[in-house]
């Protein structure tokens, strides 16, 4: 089969080393099933798996943890969709039988495990899941590892409601955009920033209440404070400067959910936080159930009834594999950047 590999990492040129190769194909195990894959998404793990910026990296490695594609094969005793349903995968690998923790040995697929951006994967017959039949394949392909961080983050963790105002800096951001998505579904108020005011425009057009460029608003946290005296839950991935921003206008009682940190570590002011009784949630990707949960919001019938689509960036040929790297990398897209595997 046709794989997308990485044989090298490099902190500079670590996406020119994305690599389209022929392999052999997998074979499902016991317990296993087998998945013709048609899309798969990027993350900005995989970018960071090539800078050499994630822990464990194993090479080569097949990376890619968003997938949809159709159910090929099954290996022996793997009960699951039948063969030729169209699927997507829940990239968390063994999360464990607690919901409030992933095990330590839990794994996100694409490195060590093969990934996504090859034409066929065997995964545990657990992880594949029908696809949400009101989505492209295109849509669908988007949602994994991006869908369930940002369920987990808002819902299971943020403890959303349609009482809440949710702030979320960066909305650009591949998982923000799926807070957005899920908070307008709850019927919360969301306030987003983003660093371009057409990312603020994509962004209304989803549904966003209230969007500040915090690029050109350089006081962007007074803006925020003064929609209803601040929010009442924020979702953040930025780290740095802007979650000891957002700390300091979440409002008495409120809730601060991590799940990132891209701009590095951040400072703590300990008075917001022990004077406004204030919550501040850790998360990484999703049990199971948390995945089942997020799928469910797709269909038109559940919640506000309101009708949720995935935003996709740029689907790239898989030959494009490093210009689609590239364009993760410096950050230009809003929403998912896909490849076209078959
Ligand atoms: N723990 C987990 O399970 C988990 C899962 C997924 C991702 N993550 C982490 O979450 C982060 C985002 O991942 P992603 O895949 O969504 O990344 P991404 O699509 O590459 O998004 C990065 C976004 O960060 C925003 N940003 C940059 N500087 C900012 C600033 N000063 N203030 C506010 N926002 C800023 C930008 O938003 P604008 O373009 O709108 O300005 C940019 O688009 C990464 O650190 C990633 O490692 C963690």
């Amino acid at each position: 089969m046709r794989a997308v590999r990485l044989h090298e990492i490099d902190r500079e040129r670590g996406p020119q080393n994305f690599r389209v190769e022929q392999v052999d194909d997998p074979q499902p195990q016991p317990g296993e099933t087998l998945v013709k894959i048609a899309r798969a998404a990027f993350n900005r793990r995989d970018v960071f798996i090539s800078q050499g910026l994630y822990p464990g990296i194993q090479l080569p490695c097949i990376p890619g943890s968003d997938g949809v594609g159709t159910v090929a094969a099954h290996g022996e005793g793997a009960r699951g969709p039948a063969v030729g349903t169209r699927v997507v995968i829940d990239p968390t690998l063994g999360w464990g039988p607690d919901q409030r923790i992933w095990l330590r040995s839990a794994q996100v697929l694409g490195m060590p495990h093969q990934g996504t951006f090859a034409e066929y994967i065997a995964v545990p017959a657990g992880n594949v899941h029908p696809a949400p039949a009101s989505l492209t394949d295109d849509e669908a392909a988007a949602i994994p590892l991006a869908g369930v961080t940002a369920y987990r983050a808002l819902v299971s963790r943020g403890g959303c409601t349609k009482d809440d105002v949710v702030l979320i800096p960066g909305v650009g951001s591949g998982v923000q955009t799926f807070v957005l998505l899920f908070a307008k579904k709850i019927g919360a108020k969301v306030i987003v920033t983003s660093s371009s005011d057409e990312k603020l425009e994509r962004a209304k057009s989803m549904g966003a209440d209230v969007a500040i460029n915090y690029k050109t608003s350089e006081k962007w946290e007074k803006e925020v404070a003064a929609v209803d005296g601040g929010p009442s839950l924020v979702v953040d991935s930025a780290g740095g400067d802007t979650f000891f921003k957002a700390v300091n206008v979440t409002r008495y009682g409120g809730r601060v959910v991590v799940y990132g940190g891209t701009l590095g570590d951040a400072k703590l002011r300990p008075f917001s936080l022990f004077w406004k009784q204030l919550d501040i949630l850790g998360t990484s990707m999703g049990s199971p159930r948390d995945f089942a949960e997020m799928l469910a919001l797709f269909d038109p019938s559940t919640g506000s009834g309101h009708v949720i689509k995935p935003a996709v960036d740029k689907v790239y040929a898989m030959d494009e594999v490093v210009a689609a790297a590239e364009s993760v990398d410096k950050g230009a897209q809003f929403g998912k950047v896909l490849l076209a595997v078959t």
